[in-house]
């Protein structure tokens, strides 16, 4: 009797301290999203995280984290306090005070913005937020995204056309598997469509960040986001655009690169390889280049960055078949398939266009990765006969030694391999 009263207790004591609880959505829960969740939930809040993917929904219910960034452990114990669940649920949205969007802006066929997932996530939850709350997009998206599409959107939505709520522009700049960078430490900038807006997304995360950026408009941040990932982007390219001509000098790239970095001063390293990939680097800038072409603005330094990181999969796919000279039908290897070291990923990596231009050119392709479940349809590295392999990924636990060791030839286009004996560098 006694512990069905300490039960009820418990219970009541826990419903009290969620009601009691800021209460914040975020629609999404990937690589951006549950961390989101994970740091709102530490911080005091109770979190509704909304995902349109019922599997993901039942295994972060469960427990299972699917993003690297979080442990389960991590998510169990926020699912233990009551701080945290999953949900497909839309409706679960009626009482937060902030909503936040963290979901896909990639690009369409045509490689132009493809916005159908913040049109989509905005819907999901439009009709259920209460004209008190703030929404807040965390997706990278072009200058002018939530006063052009998200407030006009969500207004037509709503029998009180969004009148009376708040919106701000807070882009996300995790980087996944950085452990000095995080969630805490990464400098935010937030700004509102107004004062009210920009005070309540300020104060949402400040609650978890320790360093808020307040800018003078949403376009102001939206516009800042773009410049950063360009700016890697266009830095990436000029590295790779040496690639051929320092091996024309029999120099190596990496080398200067290294040198280069020696100065103190004006100089940023940035490396040379198979191509950019993830979510931001091969994305954002076309994003912007959009966005310039809709006022008959070009940007044509920024168009040759992404010909020239576009590239680079078909040049050290040449460059693999110059070393292997394998015969045609023959297999070769993709080392590492995800677009970068540490995480499963492999959305928008080079290894795709790499695979794709071997495949083009006469050869049998196969992969390996120990952090990477499938990719697409080619056939996983076993004890096939290899005529030549090509490290895009520098993952651990890749068989480099083990293969260089047997006279495959291969090409290792990160630098990670370099004390490897018979191992050729991009
Ligand atoms: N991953 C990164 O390193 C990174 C870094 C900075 C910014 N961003 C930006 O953040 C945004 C999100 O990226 P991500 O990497 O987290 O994507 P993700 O694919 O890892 O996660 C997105 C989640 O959103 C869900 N989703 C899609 N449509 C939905 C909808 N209508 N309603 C609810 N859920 C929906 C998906 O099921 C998925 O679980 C993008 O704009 C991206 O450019 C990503």
């Amino acid at each position: 009797m006694e512990w069905v009263y300490k039960c009820y207790i418990r219970f009541v004591y826990d419903i009290t301290l969620m009601e009691n609880r800021p209460k914040v959505a975020i629609v999404g829960q990937g690589y951006v999203g549950l961390p989101l969740a994970m740091a709102a939930a530490k911080s005091g809040w109770t979190v509704i995280g909304l995902d349109i993917d019922q599997r993901i929904v039942k295994q972060l219910n469960a427990g299972v984290s699917h993003v690297e960034d979080i442990s389960s452990l991590e998510l169990k114990r926020a699912l233990e306090g009551g701080n945290y669940m999953a949900s497909v649920k839309g409706s679960l949205a009626a009482d937060v005070s902030v909503c936040v969007i963290c979901v896909p802006t990639p690009l369409d066929s045509k490689r132009l913005p493809d916005t159908s997932f913040l049109e989509s996530a905005i819907k999901l939850v439009a009709t259920h937020l209460p004209s008190t709350c703030i929404l807040i997009s965390e997706s990278t998206s072009y200058p002018g995204t939530i006063r052009e599409f998200v407030i006009p959107l969500l207004a037509n939505l709503r029998e009180d056309r969004g009148i009376g709520m708040s919106f701000a522009s807070a882009p996300e700049r995790i980087d996944p598997r950085n452990e000095a960078w995080g969630m805490k430490n990464t400098p935010r900038l937030v700004s509102g469509i107004d004062s009210k807006s920009t005070q309540k997304a300020f104060d949402f995360y400040q609650s978890f960040c320790e360093n808020v950026i307040q800018v003078s408009k949403p376009e102001v941040a939206e516009m800042a986001k773009l410049l950063e990932n360009t700016f890697r982007q266009v830095n990436i390219a000029l590295v790779n655009q040496l690639v051929p001509l320092c091996k024309e000098l029999g120099i190596d790239i990496r080398e200067v690169v290294e040198a280069a970095g020696s100065k103190p001063y004006g100089y940023m390293k940035f490396f040379p390889g198979a191509g950019v990939g993830g979510h931001c680097i091969p994305i954002d800038p076309l994003y912007l280049l959009w966005k310039a072409r809709q006022l008959g603005i070009e940007l044509p330094f920024v168009k040759e960055a992404d010909e020239i990181n576009g590239a680079m999969p078909d040049y050290v796919g040449s460059r693999l078949i110059d070393l292997a000279k394998p015969v045609l039908g023959s297999f070769l290897a993709i080392l590492g398939v995800a677009y970068k070291s540490g995480i499963s990923d492999i959305r928008e990596s080079p290894a795709e266009d790499v695979a794709r231009f071997l495949k083009s050119q006469g050869f049998r392709v196969l992969w390996s990765d120990p952090l990477v479940k499938s990719f697409h349809d080619y056939q996983v590295l076993a004890d096939q006969k290899l005529a030549g392999a090509i490290v895009v990924t520098a993952q651990e636990g890749l068989a480099v030694a083990e293969l260089a060791k047997a006279g495959v030839p291969i090409l290792d286009c990160t630098g990670a391999f370099k004390a490897v004996k018979g191992v050729e560098q991009l």
